[in-house]
Formats: structure tokens, C-alpha cells, sequence
């Protein structure tokens, strides 16, 4: 993927089943390893547990699936959007059990996981889904369940892949996830070296994780002013805001009245809070 040219931020390209699919139909595939990338092998290799129920989203050629069937666990999914991947991979895992192949979005997904891997998934979202990722991770893990794996710990002229930082990361998870693990990584395949965070983050199961559709603010300054107001509420423990200002994720002790949000951005009519997702 770093050598792909994509022209998704100036022309705001959806990247959407369409986008994705052409990208294994021309084979430009640049995100490609060819191998399962080293620091998820050595994770996966201190994994005991081969019942547990594993999930890879934005799968691709998945040879972290392909791995861990050789390690002998027994509970892998992998899901994607492109429908001519998902082919080739029925064909490929054809005489395989163990695996579960779904053609669909992540984001529509049902299920309960113990452990989601992380391989440049989250860089190929549109930032603005960030809120929404965290949101439905949350959403697809078990008690106690852990997303693992690579995110970047740099940017890119233009994506995808989309990079980032540790301290957006940490504002971004944080209290909906306990952070086991987030350092720059040691053994990354050579292209990527020194530019992966790896990742342990444990799902926090004592807090709820909302995600809230938001219409009416255009700047940064409005944003942060927002994002304050809902952090002072009682019980709200980490409010973080998508970058096109539609969509607000809010982590809290306990359930918060749609009201009680709604009476904090009553000072400006423009302000809507809808029903939470
Ligand atoms: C950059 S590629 C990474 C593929 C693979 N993880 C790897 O490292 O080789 C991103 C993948 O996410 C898939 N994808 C993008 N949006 C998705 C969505 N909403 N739901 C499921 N898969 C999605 C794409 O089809 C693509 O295969």
C-alpha cells in the first residue's frame, strides 16, 4: 500500500466494496506482505489457547489465518469487503476447517470475539471512521477480549494508508480499552520498520461505549468546545470526536440520557445529537 497513489482525499473517492475489489482485480495490492508480518507471528506464538474465538477484519490474503490453522486453533474468522478476495480465498481454504470466510463490512458484522488482529485495517479506513472502529471493536469482543496487532506510528502524504500517532491513539481508546501494550515496534517487516506501533488493548468491559450521529459544527475551536461540555457530565469518562465533526463516541460509567446530552449543546441551535447507533 505505500507505493499506492490514491486519489481518496483530493476527490473524496468512497472507499467503499467497489474500491477495494478493483484493487485485487488490477493487483495492486502494495499493502501486501507476502508472509504474516513478524511481530503477529510472535503474538500469536505466546497465544496458549487454541479454542479461543478469533477475529481478522480487512482480511486480505490472511496469512495470519493461514498461520494460526497451522498452529492448530480451531475458531478463526476472517472478513472483507471485496468480493473478489473472498473468492479466492474460499478456493484457497477450500478442503480447510477451522475458518469461517465472510464477504461483508466489518462495520455490519455480528459476533463475540476473544481476540481481533490488527493488520493494516485500521490505516485503510477513512479517518473519520476511527470513532466508529473503536465503537464496533468494542462492541464484537468478549468480557476481557483483546484487540492486537500493528497500527502505524507515522503519517502519509495521502492514504490510504492513513497514519497516526501514540498520543492520537491514546486519546482515541482510551477507557474504552486498557492499554497492555502500545510500543514502537522491534521486529517489523523491513519496509516498515520503526513506523508500527504494536498494540494490546483489552477491552474494557466495566464501561459502556456509545457512538452518537452529530450535525452542526464546522471548526476545531466548536469541536473542542463540545467535546468539553460532554466530558464534564457525571458518569462520562472519555468523549472523542471524528474528524469531520458527524459523529461523537462517548464512554461512560453508566447509560447517559440522550437528553442530558442534548441539554448541554442547547446554547447553539445548530447543534444536533441524534439516537445512539
Ligand atoms: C490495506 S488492505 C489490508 C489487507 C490485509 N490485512 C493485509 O495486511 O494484507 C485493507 C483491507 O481491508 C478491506 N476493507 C476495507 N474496508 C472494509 C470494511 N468496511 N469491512 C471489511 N473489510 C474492509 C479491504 O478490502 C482490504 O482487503
Amino acid at each position: 500500500m505505500e507505493e499506492l497513489q490514491c486519489c481518496v482525499v483530493s476527490c473524496e473517492k468512497p472507499l467503499d466494496k467497489v474500491y477495494w475489489d478493483n484493487q485485487y482485480q488490477s493487483n495492486t495490492t502494495g499493502w501486501d506482505l507476502g508472509e504474516i508480518s513478524p511481530p503477529i507471528k510472535s503474538y500469536i506464538d505466546t497465544l496458549e489457547d487454541k479454542a479461543i474465538q478469533i477475529l481478522i477484519p480487512g482480511c486480505g490474503n490472511t496469512y495470519e489465518a493461514e498461520y494460526l490453522l497451522d498452529k492448530g486453533f480451531t475458531n478463526v474468522t476472517v472478513i472483507d469487503i471485496a468480493p473478489t478476495l473472498i473468492e479466492n480465498l474460499k478456493t484457497k481454504f477450500k478442503n480447510t476447517s477451522n475458518i469461517n470466510i465472510v464477504l461483508g463490512d466489518f462495520f455490519e458484522h455480528q459476533g463475540e470475539y476473544d481476540l481481533i488482529i490488527e493488520q493494516t485495517f485500521f490505516c485503510a479506513l477513512p479517518p473519520t471512521m476511527r470513532q466508529k472502529y473503536v465503537w464496533k471493536m468494542h462492541q464484537l469482543l468478549a468480557n476481557k477480549g483483546k484487540i492486537a496487532g500493528l497500527l502505524f506510528n507515522r503519517t502519509f502524504e495521502s492514504g490510504p494508508p492513513f497514519g497516526g500517532s501514540q498520543e492520537e491513539y491514546n486519546l482515541l481508546f482510551q477507557q474504552a480499552f486498557s492499554f497492555l501494550k502500545m510500543d514502537v515496534c522491534q521486529n517489523s517487516a523491513t519496509p516498515r520498520t520503526g513506523s508500527e506501533l504494536f498494540i494490546e488493548l483489552q477491552k474494557n468491559s466495566e464501561v459502556l461505549v456509545n457512538l452518537y450521529p452529530f450535525e452542526g459544527i464546522t471548526c476545531n475551536g466548536c469541536k473542542n468546545t463540545v467535546t468539553e461540555k460532554f466530558s464534564t457530565l457525571e458518569s462520562v469518562l472519555n468523549v472523542s470526536m471524528s474528524s469531520n465533526f458527524a459523529e461523537v463516541l462517548i464512554v461512560s460509567k453508566v447509560e447517559v440520557a440522550l437528553e442530558t446530552l442534548q441539554k448541554e449543546i442547547a446554547y447553539d441551535e445548530k447543534y444536533k445529537i441524534g439516537q445512539k447507533l
